[in-house]
Formats: structure tokens, C-alpha cells, sequence
């Protein structure tokens, strides 16, 4: 494989990452690599810094003037601590653990507005074909075909968690980074985004990297999981492996429900 192929499959590589939050470092010399059409899971207990750890990768603890970042995050290649932080950002679509629609657009808007903002369609008639697209992909376009210009509060939460991915989807993401997408929807909304997740990875290549508190939905969905615990990788690598027989007794007793 050549060094420019190599770059275009290496979606996110993250080397020696560290994180301080004030005066407590949360994050300790984290380094993993998330290829296109791979998903990686993040596992580990509460307050361990899964969600730091997509902030710091986002660069979304940027307006934080108590954190402290240093190590190296490449998104598509790109150095995104040496980069204008938009640059990389055009790449990477989020889901957060809570749906957070924007309240004030209709459920059309929701998905057109970051398209029409950056310009990723020429005419109305592209808009439409890409709303319909990120929401039939996200699996709500029958729930919601008939109501583009109602507001997202008369959706359900799965639903509301679906809009969410479909507008992420809808910037069409080389990277889709979920945090805990499905721990305040009801199992069946779970399977449907871990189904749209699966089939983003493998049908249109994007490399995903998703936070789960269960080991049972890791398993499930992954290619490659990473065991955080305390701040530190206690474990990573295939899933089957890690599954099948763990290097640390932590990871065992997590598998097992015990942590
Ligand atoms: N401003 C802050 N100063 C110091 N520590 C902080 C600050 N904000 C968060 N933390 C700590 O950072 C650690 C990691 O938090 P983080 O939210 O990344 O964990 P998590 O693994 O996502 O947990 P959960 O599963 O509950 O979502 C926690 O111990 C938390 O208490
Ligand atoms: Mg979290």
C-alpha cells in the first residue's frame, strides 16, 4: 500500500493524547487508529473520559480555558491541533448522548441547515434529494415525510436521536463520532441506530467511533473496542480478541457487568 492510500484509510489516529482539566489530568497518553469503514467502541465506566476523550478529538474543548490538550489528533490526515479547527471539523458528523435538535427549526431545516451552510448543494432540488437521503438513512423518512415543516418536539426521543444522526449524516461525515447514542432511547430505536451505524461504516465507508456504558452493544457493533478506565487504555484492540480473552482482569470483570 502506498503512504497516500494509507493516509485515506487511517480516517482518525490519535497519538499520545492527554488531558487535563484544571489541575486533574483526565486523560493519560491515549494512542489508537480508526480506519475507513471500521467501528471502534469506546467502553468503560462512568467518569472515566469517553466523552473527554470525543471532545479533545473534536476539539470541542477549545472555549474551555481549564483545559489543557497535548498529543496528536489526525483526522483524514490532518493535524487537527495545528489545523483551523473548521478545517477537520468539515469531516466529523456528532451525536450526543441527549437529542439536541435545534428547537426553533423545522424538522426540514434541521437537516438542510449545515448543507446550505457549507455549501454542499447547488440547487433546491439537490437540498431535497439530500434531506431525503440523511433521513431515509437514519430510518425516519416514513415517520416523518408527511411532517418536513413541523418541529422536532413533536417527535418521539428515538425518534428525536435519529434527526440527529440524519443531520449529522446529512454533511456526509468521514468520521461519525456517537457518544452513548442510545442510552436514553428504548431498545427498539437502539437497534435501528446501531443497524444505520453498521450501514454507514459498510456502505458508504465511514469510520465510526462510538461510546457505549454496554459491553453487550460493543460487542454487537464493533470492529476494534478500547477499554478506558481512570483515564487510562487498560485494553484495545479486535473485538473478538478482547471478548474472547482479555489481557487485564478489569476488562474481564467490565465484560461481566461487575464494574
Ligand atoms: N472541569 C472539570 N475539572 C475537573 N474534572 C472534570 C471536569 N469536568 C469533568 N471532569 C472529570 O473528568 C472525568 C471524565 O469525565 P467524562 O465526562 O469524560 O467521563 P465519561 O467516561 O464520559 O463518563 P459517563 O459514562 O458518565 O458519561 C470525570 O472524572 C469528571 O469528574
Ligand atoms: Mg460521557
Amino acid at each position: 500500500m502506498t503512504s497516500t492510500s494509507l493516509e485515506l484509510e487511517r480516517a482518525l489516529e490519535v497519538k499520545g493524547l492527554n488531558v487535563w482539566l484544571g489541575e486533574k489530568q483526565i486523560l493519560h497518553n491515549i494512542t489508537f487508529k480508526v480506519n475507513r469503514g471500521e467501528i471502534l467502541a469506546i467502553m468503560g465506566p462512568s467518569g472515566s473520559g469517553k466523552s473527554t476523550l470525543l471532545r479533545a478529538i473534536s476539539r470541542l474543548l477549545d472555549h474551555r480555558t481549564d483545559a489543557r490538550v497535548r498529543g496528536e489528533v489526525l483526522i483524514n490526515g490532518i493535524n487537527v491541533y495545528t489545523t483551523n479547527p473548521y478545517k477537520a471539523r468539515k469531516y466529523i458528523g456528532i451525536v450526543f448522548q441527549n437529542p439536541n435538535p435545534f428547537p426553533h427549526m423545522t424538522i426540514y431545516d434541521n437537516i438542510a441547515v449545515g448543507p446550505k451552510l457549507h455549501k454542499l448543494v447547488r440547487s433546491k432540488t439537490e437540498l431535497d434529494n439530500l434531506v431525503r437521503w440523511a433521513l431515509k438513512s437514519a430510518m425516519l423518512w416514513d415517520d416523518v415525510k408527511e411532517k418536513l415543516n413541523s418541529y422536532p418536539a413533536e417527535l418521539s426521543g428515538g425518534q428525536q436521536q435519529r434527526l440527529c444522526l440524519a443531520r449529522a449524516l446529512a454533511m456526509r461525515p468521514k468520521l461519525l463520532l456517537l457518544d452513548e447514542p442510545t442510552a436514553n432511547i428504548d431498545p427498539v430505536n437502539a437497534k435501528k441506530i446501531e443497524n444505520i451505524v453498521k450501514k454507514m461504516s459498510r456502505e458508504e465507508s465511514v469510520a465510526v467511533v462510538i461510546v457505549t456504558h454496554t459491553p453487550a452493544q460493543a460487542m454487537r457493533i464493533s470492529d476494534k473496542v478500547l477499554f478506558l478506565f481512570n483515564g487510562k487504555t487498560i485494553e484495545y484492540g479486535p473485538t473478538q480478541v478482547v471478548a474472547s480473552n482479555p489481557d487485564h482482569d478489569l476488562t474481564q470483570s467490565f465484560l461481566r457487568g461487575e464494574i
